[in-house]
C-alpha cells in the first residue's frame, strides 16, 4: 500500500477501505507517513468529505493508536462529559460533582485552554496544590471511593490525533465535519467511560457557529460513540453570548461554587440541568429527565454537591477550604469598571471577543508553551437583553497589568452592541440527541 495512492483515491472522490485508514493513521503515528502527505490527504478530505463507514474507522484507529484506559476495576456505569468548547464554560466544574453526589461516577479526563476558550484543568489549578497527574491506580481508586475523578490526558491517549490535530491547526483544515468528529470521539473511547454526554456549542464563540453544522457534528459523534456500544447523548447549547457572567480561571471557578451553592446563572444551569439529566438518564439512575433534574437540584439544596466539590479537591491534593471560602482565591491587583457608552439593551456580546480581552489580560494561551495567569478575568455585569443607562458598568476586569487592561477593556466595548430594542431572548438549548 502507498499513501501517494491513497491521497490520490480520496482526491478523486472514492472511498477509502478499513485496511487504508488503518494503515494511513498507523503510519502517520509511527512517522513513516510524513507531515506533507498527510496534510495533502486532510485537504483532499476537506474537499471530497468521508462517509460514515470511513468516519468511524479513522475514530476507531486514531482511539487505538495508543493507550486505551481500562476501567473495568471502577463499579458500576462510567459516566464522561464533553464540551466542543466556549468561553465563560465552567459545565464541568458544576455538572461532575452534581452527578457524582447522585452516586453516578464520573471518570473525566480534562484538557487544558488553549485560544480564547478556557480549560477545566486550568481552572481546577486555581485550588492551590490540585494535581490532574494522576496514575491510573489513584485515578480508579477515587472513582470507586467519591466517584468523581478528573485527570489531565496523558501523552499516549490517541497519539494519532495529537499529531494530526496540530498538523490540521496549521493547514487550515480544522473544520471538516468527519474530522473534528473522529478526533473528539477517538479521545473520548480510548477514556473508556460507558456514558458520553456531548455539549456541541453553537454561535459566534463556538467552532460551529451554525446551528445545522453543530447538529450535524452532534448527530455524527452520537452514531460515532453508539458503534462502538458506548451510550452517548448530545445537547446544542447556545455560546452566541459568554456562559454565564464569569470569564477567566478563580473568577469562573468561584461562579461554580457560587452555582453549587444553589445561586448559579440561569444559562449556566440550565446547560447543567440539560447536560446531567441526559446522564442520569443514560446510566438509569432517573426514569425521566424532569426526575433527574429534581435529583439534581436535591443536590445543591442539600449541600452534597458542594461537599463533592470540597471532597474531590482534596482527593487531588487542593485546598478543599477554598469551596467554603472563595475569599482565599488569589485576587489580581486592579479591579477596572467598564461603563456603558449609551443607553439602550443590550443586543449582543461577541463571545469570541470576550474570551480573547481574557487572554489580553493573561488569562489564556496563545501557545501550549504560555503561563497562564489564574487571577485575571473578566465579570460580565449585563447580559444579552438587559437595560443600561449610559454610564453604568457592564462589566469589570481583573487585570495585574494596567496596559493589557486598557486593551482588554476597548476589546470589551468592541464586543458589546448597545440598541434601542430588546432583543428576543436567545434559546439555551437548541437540541437534544
Ligand atoms: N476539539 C478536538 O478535540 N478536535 C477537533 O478536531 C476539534 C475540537
Amino acid at each position: 500500500m502507498r499513501m501517494y495512492d491513497l491521497i490520490e483515491k480520496k482526491k478523486t472522490g472514492h472511498t477509502l477501505t478499513t485496511e487504508e485508514i488503518n494503515y494511513m493513521i498507523l503510519g502517520y503515528t509511527n512517522g513513516e507517513i510524513p507531515d506533507y502527505q498527510m496534510s495533502a490527504m486532510t485537504m483532499a478530505i476537506c474537499f471530497r468529505g468521508m462517509n460514515d463507514k470511513e468516519t468511524l474507522d479513522l475514530t476507531l484507529a486514531m482511539r487505538d493508536s495508543g493507550d486505551c484506559l481500562d476501567l473495568s476495576k471502577i463499579h458500576g456505569l462510567k459516566a464522561d462529559k464533553h464540551s466542543t468548547g466556549g468561553v465563560g464554560d465552567k459545565t464541568s466544574l458544576v455538572l461532575t460533582p452534581i452527578i457524582a453526589a447522585l452516586g453516578i461516577p464520573v471518570a473525566k479526563m480534562s484538557g487544558r485552554g488553549l485560544g480564547h476558550t478556557g480549560g477545566t484543568i486550568d481552572k481546577l489549578e486555581c485550588f492551590p496544590g490540585f494535581t490532574t497527574a494522576l496514575s491510573e491506580e489513584t485515578f480508579i481508586h477515587n472513582v470507586n471511593t467519591i466517584k468523581l475523578a478528573i485527570a489531565g490526558q496523558t501523552a499516549n491517549l490517541a497519539p494519532a490525533d495529537k499529531k494530526l490535530y496540530a498538523l490540521r491547526d496549521v493547514t487550515a483544515t480544522v473544520d471538516q465535519m468527519s474530522l473534528i468528529a473522529s478526533s473528539i470521539m477517538s479521545k473520548k473511547l480510548a477514556s473508556g467511560s460507558d456514558i458520553i454526554v456531548l455539549d456541541v456549542k453553537t454561535g459566534s464563540g463556538a467552532f460551529m457557529k451554525k446551528s445545522e453544522d453543530a447538529k450535524k457534528l452532534a448527530e455524527t459523534m452520537v452514531q460515532i460513540g453508539t458503534m462502538a456500544g458506548k451510550k452517548v447523548a448530545a445537547v446544542i447549547t447556545d455560546m452566541d453570548q459568554p456562559l454565564g457572567n464569569a470569564v477567566g480561571n478563580s473568577v469562573e471557578v468561584i461562579e461554580a461554587i457560587h452555582a453549587l451553592s444553589g445561586h448559579g446563572p440561569s444559562d449556566l444551569m440550565e446547560v447543567v440541568y440539560a447536560l446531567g439529566s441526559k446522564m442520569l438518564v443514560l446510566s438509569g439512575a432517573a426514569g425521566d429527565e424532569a426526575s433527574a433534574k429534581a435529583a439534581m437540584k436535591e443536590t445543591i439544596d442539600s449541600g452534597a454537591a458542594l461537599h463533592k466539590l470540597a471532597e474531590f479537591v482534596e482527593a487531588q491534593n487542593g485546598d478543599p477550604s477554598y469551596v467554603y471560602d472563595t475569599e482565599l482565591f488569589e485576587k489580581a491587583a486592579y479591579t477596572i469598571e467598564i461603563p456603558a457608552l449609551k443607553a439602550g439593551y443590550i443586543t449582543h456580546i461577541e463571545a469570541e471577543s470576550i474570551g480573547i480581552a481574557c487572554m489580553t489580560l493573561g488569562g489564556g494561551r496563545e501557545t501550549k508553551e504560555s503561563k497562564i495567569d489564574l487571577s485575571v478575568g473578566i465579570l460580565l455585569k449585563k447580559k444579552c437583553g438587559d437595560l443600561v443607562k449610559e454610564g453604568d458598568t457592564i462589566a469589570l476586569i481583573y487585570a495585574n497589568d494596567m496596559k493589557k487592561a486598557e486593551i482588554a477593556k476597548q476589546q470589551i466595548l468592541d464586543a458589546y452592541a448597545i440598541g434601542d430594542t430588546k432583543p428576543a431572548q436567545s434559546v439555551m438549548i437548541k437540541a437534544v440527541i
